[in-house]
């Protein structure tokens, strides 16, 4: 090995929710069968790993974020010999394997919890974050779910309360018991001695609460159009200072293997972000960077936004970037089909390893859902602001047949309509559609090192035009990216942009030569080589 870790410091992500992926088995969802067969897709994309939303025994009241048994598969997604064969064949086929820990919380089906709840004196109680009622027989302090009421939920039986971040269904472990880190760091041993390359953590930085559980304060900035949760700060409820010390922890139970990864699923603002890098970056080695799925789609603020992020990293931390996931709109849903191109090239150039959706490659779009079909318990909970999930997790579009190839069964969740033209059989036979350009991205950037390893230097420019270059191995690219649909044309006489076109998000310009002047078409960007 030369440079421990280097995979995921040059490879590309992409995560896969598998209950959408590819049905096997006829039963309308997903299964690790069904990603064996469709892991060639994901070897002609040219990715290096995949991570894998869970897929352990729960009752799904979260689909596999309430897990019931760590270290079972769920008999929905198959067998623990299938979940071998995945390891294998993705492995045989030169690609990591990333699991999902879901650390912060179990499902209220898990034995723990079972017995938790038996009596205040259980050896498990206190592997849970049980408190008395109020005064006045209320929650113990104003702590809200994310997913709509109170995080208190009442326990008849024993008189008390107990902490749940999430669904009810979802009750938060306690941290803070030694008992339950120990338990969870041989929940990964177990997986990384299977051979899994790592793991993405669930909402890493909540799993630490304030010792005293002080209220929370009002947030001054909600608004009715926001989640309930949003009336108040997470200043007690998350981030606290004690989460760097399991953080460490579960970086020392990696480390006790060779070259894995541990990412940190974290949404906080840039500087409390990069605390999670750890001390002398002991901490997570990518900490999730998710500023572009929230970034007004203008030149000047993407420009600032890879600016701030830059300027924050501490030294010797690396950079990722991220577009989509399963709890956010779908990139071709906010950006428009036309400027989800120019996003691929902005996500594939940019210095840092980038983590693509299932779906994005082929342009899959925001998903309308009828309120009797939704499926997803925080849009249940939280109905009619548009919180709801499952437009961004619909079956994966294949191929023109019924159910567009994902099964012979019902989904479990609708299919796009537009899959008769938009899937992966039909765009692979389009030279211009956003899969070829997406496999020419993964291409360039393996062709071109500079891409995964070089410098980032911002490179001033006006208006729609983000202009930035990326250089180092002895090459210069430029890369120039119009976020407008109005052409535009820079003069580049003096601004270093000459040279040869090496792809154009149309696909159609590949070894155009610029000295004049660079004439973009809208919605266009291209990247630009020349040897330093
Ligand atoms: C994370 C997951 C999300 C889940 C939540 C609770 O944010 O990405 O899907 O609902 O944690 O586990
Ligand atoms: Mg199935």
């Amino acid at each position: 090995m030369t440079e421990s870790g280097a995979w995921w410091r040059e490879g590309i992500f992409y995560q896969i929710y598998p209950r959408s992926f590819q049905d096997s088995d006829g039963d309308g969802v997903g299964d690790i069968t069904g990603i064996i067969h469709r892991l060639p897709h994901l070897m002609t994309l040219g990715v290096d790993a995949i991570w894998l939303s869970p897929i352990f025994t729960s009752p799904m009241a979260d689909f596999g974020y309430d897990i019931a048994d760590y270290t079972g598969i769920d008999p929905l997604f198959g067998t623990m010999d299938d979940f071998d064969a995945l390891v294998k064949a993705a492995h045989d086929g030169g690609l990591k394997l990333i699991l999902d820990l879901v650390p912060n919380h179990t499902s209220d089906q898990h034995s723990w919890f079972l017995q938790a709840r038996q009596s205040r004196d259980d050896p498990h109680r206190d592997w849970y974050i049980w408190r008395d009622p109020a005064a006045d027989g209320g929650p113990p302090n104003n702590w809200l779910s994310e997913f709509g009421g109170s995080a208190w939920q009442f326990d008849t039986e024993t008189g008390q309360y107990y902490y749940h971040a999430f669904l009810a269904q979802q009750p938060d472990l306690n941290w803070r018991n030694p008992a339950v880190r120990a338990a969870i760091y041989n929940v990964m041993r177990f997986w990384l001695g299977k051979g899994v390359d790592g793991f993405r953590v669930d909402v890493i930085w909540h799993l630490i609460k304030d010792a005293e559980f002080r209220d929370n304060p009002a947030n001054p900035d909600y608004h009715g159009e926001r989640p309930p949760h949003e009336q108040i700060l997470s200043r007690y409820s998350a981030d606290q200072p004690e989460v760097h010390e399991v953080v460490a922890e579960m970086r020392a139970v990696v480390d006790e293997f060779d070259d894995r990864v541990l990412i940190g699923e974290i949404y906080l603002p840039l500087e409390r972000l990069m605390t999670y890098f750890g001390k002398d970056l002991g901490g997570a080695h990518l900490p999730f960077n998710f500023a572009l799925l929230s970034a007004p789609w203008h030149a000047r603020d993407i420009e600032r936004i890879v600016a701030d992020y830059e300027a924050a990293l501490p030294p010797g931390a690396w950079p990722n970037w991220v577009l989509g996931n399963h709890d956010r709109p779908r990139v071709a849903s906010r950006v428009g089909a036309e400027q989800a191109r120019v996003a691929a090239m902005l996500l594939l150039t940019l210095r840092g390893t980038p983590t693509l959706y299932y779906g994005d490659e082929i342009g899959m779009h925001q998903v309308p859902i009828a309120p009797a079909q939704v499926r997803d318990p925080f849009e249940k909970n939280v109905p009619g602001i548009g919180v709801g999930r499952d437009g961004c997790r619909t079956p994966m579009q294949w191929s023109a047949l019924a159910q567009a190839g994902f099964t012979q069964a019902v989904p479990w969740l609708t299919v796009a309509d537009d899959y008769t033209h938009e899937n992966v059989v039909n765009l692979s036979a389009d030279l211009r559609s956003i899969l070829n350009l997406y496999r020419a991205l993964i291409r360039l950037r393996k062709t071109h090192r500079v891409l995964a390893t070089g410098s980032y230097r911002p490179v001033a420019a006006q208006g729609d035009l983000l202009l930035y270059r990326r250089e180092g191995d002895g090459e210069v690219l430029t890369i120039a990216l119009n976020l407008a649909d109005e052409p535009v044309s820079i003069a580049t006489e003096g601004s270093g942009l000459a040279g040869t076109i090496l792809l154009s998000t149309w696909l159609d310009r590949d070894g155009e030569r610029i000295d004049g002047a660079l004439d973009l078409r809208g919605n266009e960007g291209v990247v630009i080589g020349r040897s330093a």
